[in-house]
């Protein structure tokens, strides 16, 4: 049997695409396999949610002021609120007689592989036990209702869980080998997704870093093979503690067993819908690398985000749920539109954990992902590739790898607490559009970045923490997505990129940093062809 690390480092290898030659994938489309983006559990009692209410809701600039929203009752009525920020239909796109719908989290080729659960026990309007969700009907599905021991505590007061899963197929249906990847950035980008909901509320949301993969799928009962039958399975990422509260010292020692031993011994229902009818290809090498990085139960991360000075200020005055609701990916950037440098240092000042704040409180270990920037249109500063590095220790390691030409600039006017660096000036748009498969996006915007992983020294502590790197990419993705809103621009993810030519271009010679995402951000054209539709009008729900 291969090494579990050496079976991630192969795969990752093996899909990288090349200036020359892409990962291997299917070649073509085969439309009558593809997947339904809906996963239902037939026979699960429904539980209609009620859709968010207008009225006054908290600014965007507000979710990163500790303590300033005051935290909603935990009810069904909220648990829906966080649902449908998270994960729910944010608007459906018409083009002849196509339909689709966007969300709230985006996704690789909008294919959202990514299915979310609840867990939830003792909320008076809601039954314990464990429920899917539908976000096209915004409903939940009752997988399980939990027969515990009465007065037994199954989670903290004032808390639920939310489960993330992610049906690989979906993906690797259009991307082929390549898919695994694209999972694990749309994972990263529900989790953040489910912390900025979390913080609409004034709640906190943390990722259950001990659980194994093992104790989610016995929670979420993705191992009960009879309930997938000819379905395709859904693969266990994470578990997420939301509190409705200030979290007290004991959450910290909170465990999962007395959940997944009430899991375990309940009754469940519901029979999971087939996806394809048929599957033209199998892609094994997902599996495989998908079991590589199985995760055993781990000690808990503990690690403390340093105190920076205040977030740099926006004049955005948005409500957060109308900056959530409206993000969107560009298709295709203006080429003209500038950002001031203020608001560059903004979003740069955002992917920095800082505590008590959304999302990086959400994912509880030291920043492992840097930032190669390929600045176009920033005012006063020199267009050319730049650096940011979020954490302080990471400069030497880089400066012993990166060619001896570089600059190494600290950019003059950038607050301190910014590690930004200018490598080199120039023109970068022609690189940055090449190395990311040749799309115009990567050019045409404000700027464009590659996400810079501490890859190898990262995976000696287990070969699942490849997953979550590019989880926490996915989260940068998010909160780039989410500032760009904010700052009158669009954003876009792009998982499509000449991996070892970025590596080249940064004269990075081996495997100790890897670039796993890349972001691009500018002035967004919008496609006049295509009709917007409200979110929710066909459910006639209130
Ligand atoms: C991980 C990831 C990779 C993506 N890669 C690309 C890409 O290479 N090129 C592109 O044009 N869009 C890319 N996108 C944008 C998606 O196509 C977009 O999120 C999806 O169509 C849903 O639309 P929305 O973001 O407007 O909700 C990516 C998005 C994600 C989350």
């Amino acid at each position: 049997m291969t090494d579990p690390l050496d079976a991630v480092l192969a795969y990752h290898q093996r899909t990288k695409h090349h200036l020359h030659r892409y990962a291997t994938g299917p070649g073509g489309l085969d439309w009558a396999s593809q997947p339904d983006p809906f996963r239902q559990f037939a026979g699960s009692p429904p539980l209609e949610l009620p859709l968010l209410a207008d009225g006054a809701h908290p600014r965007y600039v507000d979710l990163y002021r500790p303590g300033w929203i005051a935290p909603q009752a935990l009810t069904l009525t909220t648990i829906a609120a966080l649902l449908e920020l998270a994960f729910g239909i944010s608007a459906w796109k018409r083009y002849g007689d196509s339909r689709w719908a966007l969300r709230c989290n985006p996704s690789s080729g909008n294919l959202h592989p990514t299915e979310a659960y609840v867990v939830v026990a003792g909320i008076a309007d809601i039954d314990d036990g464990v429920r899917h969700y539908v976000s096209r009907d915004h409903r939940l599905e009752q997988r399980c209702r939990f027969d515990s021991a009465p007065g037994e505590r199954l989670l903290p007061p004032d808390s639920f869980l939310v489960g993330i899963t992610s049906i690989h197929w979906r993906e690797a249906w259009k991307y082929g080998e390549r898919a695994y990847r694209y999972c694990q950035h749309d994972a990263g980008h529900a989790i953040a997704t489910v912390r900025y909901a979390a913080a609409t509320l004034g709640w906190r949301a943390r990722l259950l870093s001990s659980v194994s993969d093992a104790d989610i799928s016995a929670l979420l009962g993705l191992d009960r093979d009879a309930d997938f039958d000819a379905a395709e399975r859904e693969h266990p990422d994470a578990l997420l503690l939301v509190t409705a509260r200030e979290p007290a010292a004991a959450d910290g020692a909170f465990e999962v067993d007395a959940c997944v031993r009430a899991a375990r011994n309940s009754q469940w229902q519901g029979q999971a819908n087939p996806l394809s009818p048929r599957h033209g290809h199998d892609w094994p090498v997902i599996d495989e690398v998908a079991l590589a990085c199985t995760k055993p139960r781990t000690q808990e991360i503990i690690w403390q985000a340093p105190t920076l000075p205040e977030p740099l200020g926006n004049d955005c005055g948005q409500s957060a749920i109308e900056i959530i609701k409206q993000r969107r990916s560009a298709q295709a950037f203006d080429g003209a539109t500038s950002i001031s440098a203020h608001k560059f240092y903004r979003m740069l000042d955002m992917t920095l954990p800082r505590p008590a704040t959304p999302p990086w409180d959400a994912i509880g270990w030291e920043p492992r992902v840097h930032l190669a920037l390929f600045v176009h249109r920033v005012e006063s500063l020199a267009p050319g590739l730049y650096l940011f590095l979020r954490n302080g220790h990471v400069e030497t390691a880089l400066r012993a790898e990166l060619p001896a030409e570089f600059e190494w600039q600290r950019v003059q006017d950038c607050p301190a607490h910014l590690r930004l660096y200018r490598l080199a000036a120039g023109d970068a748009r022609a690189a940055a559009r090449t190395l990311s498969c040749h799309q115009d996006i990567a050019a045409d915007g404000a700027f464009s970045l590659g996400m810079l992983a501490e890859y190898e020294a990262s995976l000696t502590h287990g070969p699942w923490i490849y997953r979550q790197l590019f989880w926490e990419t996915g989260v940068l993705g998010q909160v780039l997505y989410l500032e760009a809103e904010a700052a009158g621009v669009r954003g876009t993810g792009i998982g499509c990129y000449f991996d070892d030519a970025v590596h080249e271009l940064l004269g990075l010679k081996d495997r100790a940093f890897q670039s796993l995402y890349h972001f691009t951000t500018g002035g967004a054209l919008t496609d006049s062809r295509l009709q917007t539709l409200p979110a929710y009008a066909h459910l006639k729900r209130s």
